[in-house]
This record gives C-alpha cells, sequence and structure tokens, in this order.
C-alpha cells in the first residue's frame, strides 16, 4: 500500500489531483490517497467551488497560507508542509503544474529524502521572466519521478541530463478531467445565463503578471479586445488580480464601453461549458490552451512564448503575443473561416487516462 500525499494550491492544481485522487480511491488495496491543500488560492470561486465541481474529497490538511510575495508564501508554504511529511511519513508526495505551491512542496521533501513525483513535467517556455518557469526548472530538477504530458517534454528533460528511467510519458490528467467531466457540464445554465449561443461568442482570460501588472499593456490589450469585441462578444471571466488592476488603473469605462462583457471568475462546470461552446477562445493561461486543443477549439495565445508547443504543432493554438494589429489581424482571420474543421489534431496520450497511467507508473517502480 503506498501512502500519497497530493499537494493542491492554486486553481489550476485542482483538475489535475482530482483524477489521480479518483484513480489511488478506486485502487484502495494499492493506495492510501491524502490532499493537502496550501491555501495559495482561497476565494470560493479560485477554490472551493473546484472541490465541489471535480467531487474532490475535503483536504487531510489545509496550510491557509493565502497571498503574499513569492519569497513570503514559498516560506510559508515550506513552513507548513515540513511537519505534515514529517507527521505523515508517506511513500510519495505527488506534485503537480508550475505554482509556487508545487516547487515549495517540491523542495520540502527533497531535503526530507521523501520521494516526489512531478506530474506535467519537462514543460519549457525558454522564458525565465515567468515565475512558472523557474518553479518548473526547479521541481523538475529535484523531483525523483517526472511523468509528462508530452513527448517534447521528455526531450527537454533528457537535454537538461535527467535519467531517461526517472521519466514517464503518461499523458495529460487535465485532459481526464475535462472528458469526465464534459457531460455534466452540459447542465450549467452559464449560456442562457448570459444570454449566448453556441459558437455566437468567444472566450477570453487574462492573469500573467507580463499582461496585467502594466497599465499600458492591460490597455493595449483591452483595445485589441474591444475591437473584436465589435464582430463577436467576448466572454472575460476575470481573475481577482485582472479585475483589481482594470479598477486601479482606470481601466473599467473602456471595458463598459465595449462588447467584452466581464464576469466574475467560474467554477470548473460553468467555465467548460462556457468555453466549450465559443467560436474562439482568447487566453494567457497555460491549461486552456491544452483544453481548446482537446476540444479543437480556435485558441489565441496573447504571449510571446509556450510551454505547451504540442498545442501548436498538433492542436488549435496560435501564439499572437500582445501586439495589438497581430492580436486583432488573428482573430478576425479565424472568425471569417467558414469550419474549424481542419484544427481537429489531438496529441497523444491525451485519451482520459492519464491517472490511470501514473498510479500503473507509481506500482511499478515502488
Ligand atoms: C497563480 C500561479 C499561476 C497560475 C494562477 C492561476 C504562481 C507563481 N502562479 O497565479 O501560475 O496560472 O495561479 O490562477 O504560483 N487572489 C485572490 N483570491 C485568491 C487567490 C488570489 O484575490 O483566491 C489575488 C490576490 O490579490 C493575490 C493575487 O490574486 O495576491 C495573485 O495570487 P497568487 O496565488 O499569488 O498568483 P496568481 O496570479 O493567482
Amino acid at each position: 500500500m503506498l501512502k500519497v500525499l497530493n499537494i493542491v494550491g492554486a486553481r489550476p492544481n485542482f483538475m489535475k489531483i482530482a483524477p489521480i485522487v479518483r484513480e489511488m480511491k478506486r485502487r484502495e488495496t494499492d493506495f492510501l490517497p491524502l490532499i493537502v491543500h496550501t491555501g495559495q488560492h482561497y476565494d470560493q470561486a479560485m477554490s472551493d467551488s473546484f472541490f465541489t465541481d471535480l467531487g474532490i474529497p475535503k483536504p487531510d490538511f489545509h496550510l491557509e497560507v493565502g497571498s503574499a510575495s513569492h519569497a513570503v508564501q514559498t516560506a510559508r508554504i515550506m513552513t507548513a508542509f515540513e511537519p505534515v511529511v514529517l507527521e505523515e511519513k508517506p511513500d510519495w508526495v505527488l506534485v503537480v503544474g508550475d505554482v509556487n505551491s508545487t516547487i515549495a512542496c517540491a523542495l520540502v521533501c527533497a531535503k526530507l529524502g521523501v520521494k516526489i513525483a512531478h506530474v506535467e513535467a519537462g514543460l519549457r517556455s525558454r522564458d525565465r521572466s515567468m515565475p512558472e518557469e523557474i518553479n518548473r526548472i526547479l521541481t523538475d530538477a529535484i523531483s525523483d519521478l517526472l511523468l509528462t504530458t508530452s513527448q517534447d517534454a521528455d526531450e527537454n528533460l533528457k537535454n537538461e541530463g535527467v535519467a531517461a528511467d526517472k521519466i514517464k510519458f503518461v499523458g495529460n490528467v487535465m485532459i481526464d478531467s475535462l472528458f469526465y467531466s464534459l457531460k455534466q457540464a452540459e447542465n450549467s445554465t452559464v449560456r442562457e445565463d448570459l444570454n449566448l449561443s453556441a459558437k455566437n461568442y468567444a472566450v477570453l482570460t487574462l492573469h500573467r503578471p507580463s499582461n496585467v501588472d502594466e497599465k499600458e499593456i492591460l490597455s493595449g490589450l483591452l483595445d485589441a479586445l474591444a475591437a473584436i469585441s465589435e464582430k463577436l462578444p467576448i466572454i472575460f471571466p476575470a481573475h481577482p488580480r485582472t479585475k483589481a488592476n482594470i479598477e486601479r488603473f482606470g481601466l473599467t469605462k473602456k471595458i463598459e464601453s465595449s462588447n467584452v462583457r466581464l464576469t466574475e471568475p467560474l467554477g470548473y462546470l460553468d467555465f467548460l461549458r462556457l468555453y466549450s461552446g465559443a467560436k474562439m477562445v482568447l487566453t494567457d493561461s497555460g491549461g486552456l490552451q491544452e483544453e481548446t486543443t482537446a476540444l479543437s477549439i480556435p485558441c489565441l495565445t496573447l504571449r510571446e512564448n509556450t510551454e505547451r508547443p504540442i498545442t501548436i504543432s498538433s492542436g488549435t493554438n496560435r501564439l499572437v503575443g500582445t501586439d495589438a494589429e497581430k492580436i486583432k489581424q488573428t482573430a478576425f482571420e479565424v472568425l471569417s473561416r467558414k469550419s474549424d474543421s481542419t484544427d481537429k489534431k489531438i496529441p497523444p496520450l491525451w485519451d482520459g487516462r492519464a491517472a490511470e497511467r501514473i498510479c500503473n507508473v507509481l506500482l511499478e517502480i515502488k
């Protein structure tokens, strides 16, 4: 029986851990899964609603660290997590993704000699100004098992000198959650509530510090989006940090005078229902690049680089950066297409069974 501490902290972690914990619970003679929530995200809309929507059991440990600077947040997680590891003596600690909770918990375990499995290992944007890139590089460097979503990630790790036997290509757990929840999401009334019909709107998300923390950049992006929204309404569930910055920079009017419609952050099922019916998605999120690829929905990524190049080579993603002209041009081109059928390519092992493979690997190498 393997005792595994599964770490979650921020919004994009919840849909990755859900299928893994479900699979571990199904194999109850092989696994004892426990959940640790660091509390990096804490708003109902950023955290609790995901537990409900994804059927994740209540966390066994809640570290309640909250928001702070990177150093303080990372340090708080480490300080609070160390006694849990010492007390529980897990066989494995499983971390997902690239948020501060990921590196903080991995670092605690590396120092205590507890084995770390990193889900979504090996992704690289090669942009070290992104906090997530630092988290990815460091977490991979100290993990014992590197579970990857695509073969380009395997190559990145090998090029960094990681031994091949530590790397396992298992597929994408985020897509496990997506396929698992598609049917259930049909019960969401979000489209009706917002008066939308399928393929007659676009969806926008924006929260990267590089896009939303400087007035000039955020304002330029909103101008481009306002122009696109004249052709197609854009629904914009805003991250708390983005919403706060829009107000702080005095950009609320710019949005109100356009057809960009700001909403509160949505839960997993409502958001899935929303973007799965969109004509196009515009985003700076990592996960949404993958989710749109899995559903063959055109995605414009408002960044200069991506750690998920597979969504371009084998999916629907296009990098458009933050240049207003380029964003508008690409969006208009997508909108003028008669059909999106050319976009139907899905990366290998994005098949809804990644969690099963992760559990198999953990049992094989114990
Ligand atoms: C974090 C992750 C990022 C991920 C994102 C998804 C890191 C370095 N970044 O960024 O990779 O894409 O989560 O959302 O880990 N806030 C709230 N309520 C909350 C959480 C945050 O109001 O529940 C506000 C606070 O003002 C906080 C700010 O959002 O200071 C930023 O939160 P933080 O967790 O530091 O980073 P994110 O930008 O959410």
